[in-house]
């Protein structure tokens, strides 16, 4: 697998900066609880929450899929649930990518069961064309397409994920 440059560390900055600004305005007044999805998400996670001009908690939950087949992501369990009260609070749900959208549609039937207030979803990339559970974002990064993208926290096989740029992984073949 060779690795190409997909969005370079000062594009990524650039973005989140956009991002942050535009929670920040839409969140003025507010303290929303930020949850990021563990654990392609910390690096981004980090940056976006820096910049926000919000005083914001932080917490986190991991989903885990078991059994997946080729097309789906099999059973998806919570292997680490949040631990601040969400309950009648506004929460933003961070993600590094979405994909099939099934970990995110989890995650916020969990949330909601928890009776947050409101409840948005922010993701660095959207990978709109694998999408099969329709899930609402709020707030997206880069549309990317298919293939596997690595680095600032994503990885491949755990490879790749302390890299500052996101590169997408091509065969040596083609
Ligand atoms: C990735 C990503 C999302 C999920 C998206 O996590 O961070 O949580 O997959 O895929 P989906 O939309 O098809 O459900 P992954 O399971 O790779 O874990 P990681 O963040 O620890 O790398």
């Amino acid at each position: 697998m060779e690795k190409e440059l997909l969005i370079s560390k000062e594009e990524i900055q650039k973005r989140v900066e956009e991002l942050a600004e535009q929670i920040s305005t839409d969140y003025r007044g507010q303290e929303p609880i930020v949850i990021g999805v563990l654990k392609g998400v910390i690096f981004f996670f980090a940056d976006l929450v820096r910049k926000t001009t919000l005083s914001t908690q932080i917490d986190f939950i991991r989903a885990a899929s078991y059994g997946s087949g080729t097309t789906s992501k099999g059973e998806i369990r919570i292997t680490k649930n949040v631990e601040v009260p969400v309950a009648g609070k506004p929460v933003i749900l961070v993600e590094d990518i979405v994909d099939t959208g099934a970990t995110l549609t989890h995650i916020i039937e969990n949330l909601e069961q928890k009776g947050v207030a409101s409840l948005r979803v922010c993701t660095l990339l959207d990978k709109v064309e694998r999408r099969e559970k329709k899930v609402r974002i709020d707030y997206a990064g880069f549309e990317v397409e298919e293939g596997f993208v690595v680095g600032y926290g994503l990885d491949y096989n755990e490879k790749y994920r302390h890299l500052p740029d996101i590169y997408i992984l091509r065969d040596d073949m083609s």
